[in-house]
């Protein structure tokens, strides 16, 4: 079936322009002039026209950082495959990356086999996994190998976490020397897990129990230091690294810095940094706070760090916007940790929100529409070995196509959202513009009527190897 997407302005990467897209089946067909004969004939002969008068059209988002039925902290989270990346397609994410986790003393194929169990055949968009490695050991190192020759091309490490987790510095080199001769990307959460430990359990001590404490016991110069270090191991294994849900200032300033000499160093951040703030969320009163605990945590407004990381996803010290999408609800989750922050299973969702908050950025100015869709989209796409395929409106690629109303308004709230959460880290939130239509691989699942799609929709996608090394 042949369709065109007509009147809008496609938004791509580097610029914007008024085009008509023609879909013909999954993929785009072309993308043409308005008024030209192509388009011309193209609209005589497209089964269905869509009017995207007064809208941006723009490829669908990629969401490179979910953990859809995460088993965490005593809990599961909350949004499985099927209700998650329904979410997704919600707003306007047509392409999700999951962590498949392998746990200290599991076996990695295992583990793997385990998380296409739960995917397969639920999700309403496109879907790929990155290889968490809780263990890093000889079997592990030469899976990694194995999973980079059948699209697995990416794995992360902890350095939190520490018995659950945790990788030592040792172990980490030899994943990044593994990954330097295999091509594969090394995503690390950058954290000072010992000394975090530590510290949250001097405050346990002194019964400082309540959410607020999560926070207080990861200070920034704890992630800025694992971040630097990381960096170094990189650089002694030659291989490059990519930051997972970097929060803090100093933590971007030893990317920058090491971008600067130009190493193969890349970060991401996430929407809830950019927005949500130590004092006002993560110290609400009472048991409020727990909706705020995630890892690496909220960040104090006295200082510079949202200012900070507006200003390094301007200047791509941050490549990529990614939610870290770890949905737990208040009760029976959040709530395991009532007596002591430690047991509040870390995690924020907002899988839903991240094409509207980065959004918002455009709005405020901190952003131009180029670069939502470079670090929403795009970059993701090149970094994780999806590109062309996705990413992009170019003939040949998946027609994963959002229309994007900037007239509209859209209310974020519990009452209205599609996650499988009994909160919205973001309630009340009334920002400017608004998803109007998503298409994933040539079908209309979202449009003005709701939603149109269907669980199992979604495939499994084979990534690459990144774009980005040198
Ligand atoms: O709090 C978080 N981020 N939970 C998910 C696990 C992780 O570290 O990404
Ligand atoms: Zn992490
Ligand atoms: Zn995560």
């Amino acid at each position: 079936m042949t369709k065109l997407i007509k009147n809008g302005t496609v938004v791509s990467a580097t610029g914007q322009h008024a085009a008509d897209v023609l879909v013909d089946g999954e993929t785009i067909a072309a993308v043409l002039l308005p008024g030209t004969d192509a388009a011309i004939a193209a609209e005589a002969g497209a089964e269905q026209i869509i009017d995207a008068t007064g809208k941006y059209v723009v490829p669908g988002g990629i969401d490179a950082h979910t953990h859809m039925e995460l088993p965490f902290g005593g809990t599961n989270a909350s949004d499985t495959f099927e209700t998650g990346s329904r979410a997704a397609a919600w707003g306007g994410t047509t392409t999700i990356i999951d962590f498949a986790v392998q746990r200290y003393g599991e076996n990695v194929r295992d583990s793997l086999d385990e998380w296409f169990a739960k995917a397969e055949g639920e999700c309403a968009v496109d879907y790929a996994f990155h290889m968490i490695l809780g263990g890093v050991d000889d079997a592990a190192l030469k899976e990694m190998d194995t999973l980079v020759a059948e699209g697995i091309t990416s794995f992360k490490l902890f350095m939190a976490y520490p018995g659950v987790f945790y990788s030592d510095d040792g172990q980490i080199l030899r994943a990044m020397q593994k990954a330097s001769n295999n091509g594969a990307l090394i995503s690390m959460h950058a954290e000072n897990g010992i000394a975090i430990d530590v510290l949250a359990e001097q405050h346990a001590a002194r019964g400082e129990t309540d959410p607020i404490y999560h926070g207080l016991s990861r200070p920034s110069l704890l992630e800025g230091e694992a971040t630097h270090r990381a960096i170094q191991l990189a650089l002694v294994a030659g291989a490059p690294v990519y930051f997972v849900h970097l929060s803090a200032s100093e933590a971007l300033e030893a990317v920058a810095a090491a971008r600067n000499d130009g190493h193969n160093v890349f970060a991401e951040t996430c929407p809830q940094y950019l927005y949500l703030n130590l004092e006002d969320h993560l110290g609400a009163p009472g048991f409020e706070g727990a909706k705020y605990v995630c890892s690496s945590p909220l960040r104090t407004k006295h200082h510079t760090h949202q200012k900070d990381l507006w200003q390094g996803l301007r200047t791509n010290d941050l490549s990529i916007v990614a939610t870290d999408h770890c949905p737990f609800c208040m009760k029976d989750q959040k709530e395991l940790g009532l007596e002591d922050f430690r047991a509040i299973p870390n995690g924020i969702g907002g899988v839903e929100h991240r094409m509207d908050l980065i959004y918002q950025g455009v709005v405020m100015g901190e952003l131009t529409l180029e670069r939502w869709v470079e670090t929403c989209s795009t970059t993701p796409a090149r970094m994780f070995g999806l590109y062309p395929q996705k990413g992009v409106i170019a003939p040949g690629s998946d027609a994963d196509i959002v229309l994007y109303d900037p007239a509209a308004k859209t209310n974020i709230s519990v009452d209205t959202h599609h996650m499988n959460m009994d909160y919205s880290a973001y309630e009340g939130f009334e920002v400017d513009g608004k998803v109007d239509t998503v298409m994933s691989k040539g079908k209309i699942i979202i449009s003005a009527d709701g939603y149109h799609g269907a669980k199992g929709d979604g495939n499994y996608l084979k990534r690459g190897l990144s774009t980005y090394l040198h």
